[in-house]
């Protein structure tokens, strides 16, 4: 089926200037970009996105990494494309990421692994509806 899925572009790829890298091996996978903007979150804003990770070891972390620095949210859509994208992407750990995968080529650690994308149709929806008004997704 046609879905959308939630995207990240993390601190660590805005900061090597990877947008377009990136975008690029979005689009080559079939993934359309409907909708896409440049933003720095507030700690609050991360710590709610990332709210099903509250009381992991790595939460802190993860919401300073977050708000460390611009991060791109996008929404992609296409066949498939929440599993379309997480193959795209690749294993968490860039250790065990496949070749060809965003975080095999760029993520430089668990942590600092590039992208995220929604894990299931019920995240895609929570996670567009927290960056996005509807009316900034063009389908
Ligand atoms: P993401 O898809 O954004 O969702 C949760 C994030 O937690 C995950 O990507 C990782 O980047 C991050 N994460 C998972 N495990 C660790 C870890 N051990 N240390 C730091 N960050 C982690």
């Amino acid at each position: 089926a046609v879905e959308r899925t939630l995207s990240i572009l993390k601190p660590d790829a805005t900061g090597r200037n990877l947008t377009g890298a990136i975008n690029t091996l979005i689009e080559k996978a079939g993934l359309r970009i409907v909708a896409q903007k440049r933003v720095v979150w507030t700690k609050a804003q991360a710590q709610k996105f990332y709210a099903e990770h509250k009381g992991r070891p790595f939460f802190d972390e993860l919401c300073s990494f977050m708000t460390s620095g611009p991060i791109v949210v996008q929404v992609l859509q296409g066949k498939d494309a929440i599993a379309t994208y997480r193959k795209l992407m690749g294993a968490t750990n860039p250790d065990e990421a496949k070749r060809g995968t965003i975080r095999k080529r760029f993520a430089e650690s668990k942590g600092r692994n590039s992208v995220h994308g929604s894990d299931s149709v019920a995240s895609a929806t929570r996670e567009i509806a927290l960056n996005f008004k509807s009316a900034e997704i063009v389908g």
